[in-house]
């Protein structure tokens, strides 16, 4: 028997509306094959909700966001608040916000390669092939969340990077049951020969490590990380971390999968699951049908899994992706350079391509 779900589109700035008409699509297609019944529902978020409404969360959007059973979501950003550092109100504050309201503690990123993408990387195909990590991004704490200050005179500044035992307990519980279903390896990623939150960190990894005792446990500093991530990615298998690192290892990682547009994640706490591409909006080709639906459309598969349990379905998604790449369509962020046979598409025709092989 088919589900029947609510599911909030945010499309937000930039190219998030194009890419998350795409994961859109496919999940009505999935509906009408699979006999499922999704109802839709959308919001504003990021710097088309401040233009409407003032706000970069209105009241509205979180009401709906509490109600849905899954959120797709876009992106948010705007250049012209990245030039403007004394902006008080920024699209940004859009999704922490809702990061935080909803309790969604656990990002995680898969960092998956379709082998057809080995040349798109500017990484060595013989280092890359075979990869396979899911990070697990802690996002409701860290520097992100601590108190932020400015001295009077203006010429101080700081954010306090800040963790409590529960929040480290509760993401490397998640991160250890994933491992448990993977290869039975995971890696802690902190700063503990400096930082005092990430000896806590490290600590609680500990602890928890002892509940896992199938699981082999590596803790890495994070400089050490991001080295040996493009020196040799298949060493890592789960990846679990704090907010700031996993923010910047994941960018770092996203190339290993050829480009930013090709990585999905999905935002789990206790509640309402969220899901996004990891890329951001894009100001410079929003709206010129340049952007790479795929990491909505894998975000929307990764919902699939994950909030309602549709693991054939989910990998459908993927198998339908795996033929177009295959069949030579290529966005111009994951074309290869070197050939001239990859058949450049934009983000419409790269949707229905998508459509075509589900
Ligand atoms: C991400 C983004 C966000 C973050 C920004 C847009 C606030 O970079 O989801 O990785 O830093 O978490
Ligand atoms: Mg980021």
């Amino acid at each position: 028997m088919g589900l029947s779900k609510k599911i909030l589109v945010i499309p937000g700035d930039g190219i998030g509306a194009e890419v998350t008409t795409w994961g859109k699509a496919v999940l009505e297609k999935i509906a009408a094959v699979y006999g499922h019944t999704f109802t839709y529902d959308e919001a504003l978020m990021g710097h088309v909700a401040i233009e409407a409404t003032g706000s970069p969360l209105p009241d509205e959007t979180l009401t709906k966001a509490k109600a849905s059973d899954a959120i797709l979501f876009g992106a948010v950003g705007h250049a012209k608040y990245d030039n403007d550092p004394t902006a008080k109100v920024r699209p940004e504050q859009g999704l922490l916000g809702i990061r935080k309201a909803l309790g969604l503690y656990a990002n995680l990123r898969p960092i998956v390669l379709f082998d057809e993408l080995l040349d798109a990387s500017s990484l060595k195909p013989e280092v890359l092939k075979g990869t396979d990590i899911l990070f697990f991004r802690e996002l409701t704490g860290d520097v992100y969340f601590g108190e932020k200050k400015r001295s009077e005179d203006r010429n101080t500044g700081s954010d306090l990077m800040i963790y409590h035992r529960y929040e480290v307990e509760r993401i490397a519980r998640k991160a250890y049951e994933a491992a448990r279903l993977r290869s039975h390896r995971l890696c802690s990623v902190d700063k503990a020969n400096v930082l005092e939150t990430s000896r806590l960190w490290r600590e609680v990894v500990q602890e928890i490590a002892k509940e896992y005792p199938d699981v082999e446990t590596e803790h890495m500093f994070v400089d050490n990380a991001a080295m040996q991530l493009v020196k040799n990615p298949k060493k890592f298998d789960v990846v679990l971390t704090a907010n700031l690192f996993g923010d910047i290892l994941t960018d770092e990682a996203s190339q290993i999968a050829g480009s930013m547009g090709m990585l999905a994640s999905a935002s789990i706490g206790d509640g309402t699951g969220f899901f996004e591409p990891i890329h951001g909006s894009a100001h410079d080709i929003a709206g010129q049908d340049k952007a790479n639906p795929l990491a909505s459309i894998l975000s929307v598969a990764l919902m699939l899994e994950i909030s309602f349990g549709l693991k054939d379905e989910a990998r459908k998604i993927t198998e339908a992706i795996d033929k177009t790449l295959k069949a030579g369509y290529r966005t111009g962020d994951i074309a290869d350079s070197k050939t001239e046979k990859d058949k450049i598409l934009g983000t419409t025709a790269m949707g229905e391509k998508v459509l075509e092989f589900l």
